[in-house]
């Protein structure tokens, strides 16, 4: 039977190391048909578009792999949103959208959610079967950091499921071909997070708290809330909210991987917990979250010797340049003890994680509290991992451990 594209992409989206590597050995840039894109991969090319906004554009960085059918659009007709974010700005616009979330995010911020996150830790760890056997991406990392940047922007913990599953339902009716009933079926879950969402930005404006969810609607308005104000708070929480938990999710997910399949890596950590942060920065490097955003260029450009028209699709590979052998020695190898070596997978200059500290520290305590409570946890051999076909939430599945 004949392939289809989407087959093609899938099977790229789940091992795009092979890719990452042709490309980062050719002359120049590849250009990649699955991706629509040149496909930048070499960590020195990634930095040089990253350090270039005003040359490679943010517009497309979050360009759908499908478009979604005429009937999901009415449906989404219905809901908010749909304006520019702080991931698709460029320049003074996205500055302003950008203020309030690094506020919100900032280094006392996340420290003052720490205690927080260590309860929360423990309570989801508690909640594990008492027969020794979980499935962690339903049980805890599918969770954890929902309830956490839920705290922070202020939402109800009763309304965090809710909006937590609208944000998967929003990535796959844009990521995953779906069959019509099912986009209809997405996007009406879509459009009941967007309500939630204007919920709290009518409510905080009318009376405004400590909060993200707070800040952000002050930063929209001078005064009155107008309709298209809502509008532009719902899409601005609603990003927030997607790039803070699906992102963390599958870090999670990767991370506790990698390290139960290299078991001696394992005990290491859990005999030697100081460790930890490096091991986070391992996993994070070597299996990237987030494997690439997609850039534009502005005006014609030269980039590794490929001269590229204004109006160019790049794809930018944070995955490709954290496997690139000129920066990470032996770079397909799993290695909590190497030598550390910044790396991109929270990517870098105008656009680079405002999140990154938080999800590190979600990382920390994770690994802690399991290392700690259940050092003989091992994967589940009757239940091979499968990743997820995607470029933007790099995780399996499901993660089947015992112990
Ligand atoms: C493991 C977890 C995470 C990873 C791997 C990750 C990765 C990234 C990367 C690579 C970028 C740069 C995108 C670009 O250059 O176009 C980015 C941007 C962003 N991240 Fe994260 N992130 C994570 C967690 C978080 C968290 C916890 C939050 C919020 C609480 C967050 C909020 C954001 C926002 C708002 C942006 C857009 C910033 C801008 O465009 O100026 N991220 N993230």
């Amino acid at each position: 039977m004949d392939r289809q594209p989407h087959d093609v992409l899938d099977e790229l989206q789940r091992d795009p190391y092979p890719h990452y590597e042709r490309a980062r050995r050719a002359d120049g840039l590849v250009h990649v048909p699955e991706l629509d894109a040149w496909l930048v991969a070499r960590d020195a090319d990634v930095r040089e578009v990253l350090r270039r906004p005003e040359d490679f554009s943010s517009a497309n960085s979050l360009r759908p792999d499908v478009l979604p059918a005429p009937a999901a659009f009415a449906v989404l007709g219905g809901g908010f949103g749909g304006r520019p974010v702080v991931v698709t700005t460029d320049g003074a616009v996205h500055q302003q959208l950008r203020a309030p979330i690094v506020r919100g995010l900032s280094p006392a911020r996340v420290a003052a959610v720490l205690p927080y996150v260590a309860e929360r830790t423990a309570v989801l760890v508690d909640s594990f079967g008492k027969d020794g056997r979980v499935e962690l991406m339903s049980a805890y990392a599918g969770r954890l950091p929902g309830d956490v940047i839920g705290r922070i922007v202020g939402l109800d913990p009763a309304d965090v499921p809710a909006v937590v599953h609208g944000g998967h339902r929003a990535e796959e009716l844009l990521f995953r071909p779906l069959a019509q009933a099912e986009q209809i079926a997405a996007a009406e879950d879509v459009v009941a997070m967007q309500h939630v969402l204007d919920r709290y930005v009518r409510e905080r404006h009318a009376r405004p708290r400590e909060d993200l969810a707070s800040e952000i609607v002050a930063s929209v308005t001078d005064g009155e809330l107008t309709l298209e104000q809502r509008h532009e708070a719902v899409g601005h929480l609603q990003n927030l909210l997607l790039a803070g938990h699906l992102t963390t999710t599958a870090l999670i997910g990767t991370t506790v991987l990698h390290l139960l399949r290299h078991r001696a890596q394992w005990e290491l950590l859990c005999a030697e917990p100081d460790r930890i942060p490096a091991a986070v920065e391992e996993a994070a490097r070597h299996d990237t979250a987030l494997q690439g955003f997609r850039r534009l260029t502005t005006r014609p450009v030269t980039l590794a010797g490929t001269e590229l028209p204004a109006g160019a699709t790049l794809f930018v590979a944070f995955g490709g340049a954290n496997r690139d052998p000129a920066r990470h020695p032996e770079p397909d190898t799993f290695d909590i003890t190497r030598a550390p070596v910044r790396h991109l997978a929270f990517g870098l200059g105008a656009h680079g994680c405002p999140g990154a500290q938080l999800a590190r520290e979600q990382l920390r305590l994770t690994i802690q509290e399991l290392s700690q409570r259940l050092p003989g946890l091992r994967l589940a051999e009757e239940h091979p991992v499968e990743m997820r076909p995607t470029m933007i939430h790099r995780s399996p599945y499901r993660l089947h451990l015992t112990w």
